[in-house]
């Protein structure tokens, strides 16, 4: 299937709200994205921008929404249940060649180990391609990004021989990305199938159902 997919506005799991961001969230983010400044500079270029104006921060927010109107990214934010604490980043990337929505993510360095971004993950992976219409899913990361890579292959995505046909980064060099995927059999397959389906709603906060299992 071609873009945009058919991203639900908000994913809740066992632990975690996916959701698109608001522009209320511009003073979380900021506490969150400049605290972690040295822990994301190595493999997320934004970072070096940090710390940002609130001003720049609602532009980002404004930007990252009207894309994933667009269908042409689908940025989301990682938050806490049952408080709503800010989390980190993630969402779905539109990649082609071949055609799929890729994972991103990045956490709060205080919260890592707990298993949060893998939870994302795999409830990302089940949206993807169980709703929003994606026939693969992939993550990619830095070759020297050992904590990124665990994750997919937690999951059980199955790492690819050619690298993702762009390039990321690493200390501010391009390099090119090791690339995992994940399809429908994957998703069938342990460890993913054990996961639950996350709850999912719309953008004004109606659940919205899962298409029956055929
Ligand atoms: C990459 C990154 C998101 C990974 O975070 P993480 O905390 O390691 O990943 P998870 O939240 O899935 O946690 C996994 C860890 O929790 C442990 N864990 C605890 N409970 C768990 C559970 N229920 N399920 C899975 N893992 C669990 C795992 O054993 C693992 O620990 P280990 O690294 O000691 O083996 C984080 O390091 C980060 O933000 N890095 C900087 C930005 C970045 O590189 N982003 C990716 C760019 S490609």
């Amino acid at each position: 299937m071609s873009a945009p997919y058919r991203i639900p506005a908000r994913i809740e799991t066992e632990r975690l709200v996916i959701r698109r961001y608001r522009e209320d969230d511009a003073e979380a983010l900021s506490e969150v994205a400049s605290r972690n400044r040295e822990h994301l500079l190595r493999y997320m270029v934004w970072a070096q921008y940090e710390p940002q104006t609130p001003a720049q921060r609602r532009l980002f927010i404004a930007t990252v929404n009207a894309d994933f109107d667009a269908g042409t990214d689908y940025t989301m934010g990682m938050f806490a249940r049952p408080d709503g604490a800010y989390l980190g980043g993630t969402g779905f990337h539109v990649r082609t060649a071949p055609e799929r929505l890729e994972i991103g993510y990045w956490l709060d360095a205080a919260r890592e180990g707990e298993g949060l971004v893998t939870e994302a993950a795999a409830a990302l992976t089940r949206v993807g391609l169980e709703f929003a219409g994606a026939t693969l899913v992939s993550i990619a990361h830095a070759p020297t990004n050992t904590r990124s890579g665990a994750v997919p292959a937690r999951l059980g995505f199955v790492r690819q021989d050619a690298p993702a046909e762009y390039t990321c980064h690493d200390s501010g060099q391009p390099v090119s990305p090791v690339d995992w995927q994940a399809d429908a059999a994957v998703l069938a397959s342990d460890p993913l199938s054990s996961f639950p389906r996350p709850s999912l709603f719309d953008a004004d906060g109606t659940p919205l159902a899962w298409p029956d299992r055929s």
